[in-house]
Parts: structure tokens; sequence; C-alpha cells
């Protein structure tokens, strides 16, 4: 079974740039035979109502925020982008609600504490969720934005999470 160590997240480098634009990311949330993940590259770290935060974008379609809504944590998890090309991009397009996405995959499902992420993952940041909110038409400033991003106004809840534990795979270190 492969191993996490528990970092602080001030040690770590981690650029969330190119980690969110390039590599992507995948939320996973959920518990017993309802588990699900999805690829994200929206969304953000860092420091809020004095904790270590990550913030994600979900639209409200997602099976995955049905499962984000019904636990009190979700994981981040961060993986090798060329080797997991397939299925970051598989996570992307398929939905949950249709198929069970994780047994479809090569991917090891496991448990921090009962929080599901991937055992072939990087990284995984284990948040617990603080705040939900929406985002609304009119909390735009920039002109366009809104009708070029939400054509079908489905906008999206931004989830605030505290990171409890930021988990690099040993051999990552
Ligand atoms: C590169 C990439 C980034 C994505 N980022 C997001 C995102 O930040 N928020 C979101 O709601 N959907 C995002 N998606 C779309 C979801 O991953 C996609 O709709 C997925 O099929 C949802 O799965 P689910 O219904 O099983 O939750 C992204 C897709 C890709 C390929």
């Amino acid at each position: 079974m492969t191993k996490f160590i528990k970092l602080d997240p001030k040690t770590v480098y981690m650029n969330p740039f190119s980690v969110l634009d390039d590599n992507w990311m995948l939320i996973m949330a959920g518990s017993g035979d309802q588990v699900n993940t999805m690829t994200a590259s929206w969304g953000g770290l860092g420091v809020l109502w004095n904790k270590n935060v990550a913030y994600i974008f979900v639209r409200p379609q997602r099976y995955t925020r049905e499962l984000i809504d019904r636990s009190d944590h979700f994981s981040l998890n961060i993986l090798d982008h060329e080797r997991y090309k397939k299925e970051l991009e598989y996570f992307g397009r398929a939905s949950g609600r249709d198929e069970d996405k994780i047994a479809q995959s090569q991917l090891t499902l496991a448990y921090s504490q009962e929080v599901p992420y991937f055992q072939e993952a990087d990284r995984v940041l284990i948040c617990r969720k603080l705040s939900k909110q929406q985002i609304t038409k009119d909390s735009f400033l920039e002109a366009g934005l809104a009708a070029k991003n939400y054509p079908i106004d489905d906008f999206h809840y931004v989830y605030v999470g505290e990171i409890e534990d930021f988990l690099i795979r040993e051999d990552k270190i």
C-alpha cells in the first residue's frame, strides 16, 4: 500500500497556476458505494478566516456536487498529468450519474479517516467544508464575463474547505 506523509502546507512548494491550469485536479467526495470524482481546473489555495483553505468551483449539474453537499469533507487529488491523462480526461467528460467512473478506471480508491482519495495521487488535500455560496449574475463587474462563462445560467457553487491534511506520496517528497 502506497504511503503518504502529512506535511505542513507552508513547507510545500506548489505552484497553483500550473497545477490547476496545466495539470488539473480531481475533486472527490462521497461515502460507501456512492463515491465519485470529477476533473477540475478552476479554484485556488490560500488563507481565509485564519485557516489554510482550498476553494473550488462546481457547477450545479455535476453529480460530484451532490456528493460534496452530502459530505462534510472532499478531497483534491493531484496526479501526474502525463501518466494519468486518459483518466483525467475521462473523469472530466463522463458523469458519475451515468456510470461508476472510479470502477471504470484503473485507479485505486483509498480513505483517509473516511474521506475518499486516490492512491495514485502525488498530492492529496483533505478538506473540511467551511462554506458554500453560488455565484450570481449581478456579482460580475466585468461586462460579458457572465454571459461568456454561463450561457445557460449554471452559475458555479464556490466551496471553501479548510485543508485539514496535506498529504504527499512518500516517493514524491
Ligand atoms: C480540464 C477540465 C477542467 C474542468 N474543471 C471544472 C471545474 O472547475 N468545475 C466544474 O464544475 N466542472 C469542471 N469540469 C467539468 C467536469 O469535470 C465534468 O462535467 C464531469 O463530467 C462532471 O462529472 P460528474 O457529473 O461525475 O460530477 C472540467 C473538465 C475538464 C476536462
